[in-house]
């Protein structure tokens, strides 16, 4: 097997590490980098928990190779948060209750955050749209759905801060 140098840029950065040609970007994340937030709900590109952002993308990262992403920039839900400030759209998930096991979570959390950067203030349907490749089995779309308006209404600093490690 062979084995690949690559660098990234991870949730801002930089990261050098060496992956076998049939790594995937989810097990690389996982496993090589410890960035467990990412899940693995199916390694089959059909739940949508292991979505990521490469290069403002949201991709499922169990079908992705990590050599593929050699000079990506990726994003994982590690990310999100920003000088110990929530990303918006975690804080109205919260608010909103639309968290219960939480295994979807990260994904939805990283299509959401994909939707609003293209599209500022998304209707009902774009957000349905955007959150189609992540399956929730116990929550329902509803709350999460309401979660990503509310996101959009959220002005940067109104979230709660990071806990201090
Ligand atoms: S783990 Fe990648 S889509 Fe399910
Ligand atoms: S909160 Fe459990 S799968 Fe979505």
């Amino acid at each position: 097997m062979a084995i690949h140098k690559i660098s990234v840029t991870i949730n801002r950065e930089h990261e050098e590490t060496v992956v076998p040609s049939n790594m995937t970007l989810m097990q690389m994340l996982r496993e090589s980098l410890a960035l467990t937030g990412t899940k693995n709900g199916c390694s089959a590109g059909e739940c949508g928990a292991c979505t990521v952002l490469v290069n403002g993308e949201p991709l499922n990262s169990c079908m992705v190779l990590a050599v593929e992403c050699d000079g990506a920039e990726i994003t994982t839900v590690e990310g999100l948060a920003h000088d110990r400030q929530l990303d918006p759209v975690q804080q109205a998930l919260i608010e909103a209750g639309g968290v219960q096991c939480g295994f979807c979570t990260p994904g939805v959390l990283i299509s959401s955050r994909a939707l609003l950067n293209r599209n500022p203030d998304p209707d009902e349907d774009e957000i349905a749209e955007a959150l189609v490749g992540n399956l929730c089995r116990c929550t329902g779309y509803a709350r999460i759905i309401q979660a990503v308006k509310d996101a959009a209404r959220l002005k940067p600093g109104m979230s709660q801060s990071v806990a201090a490690d």
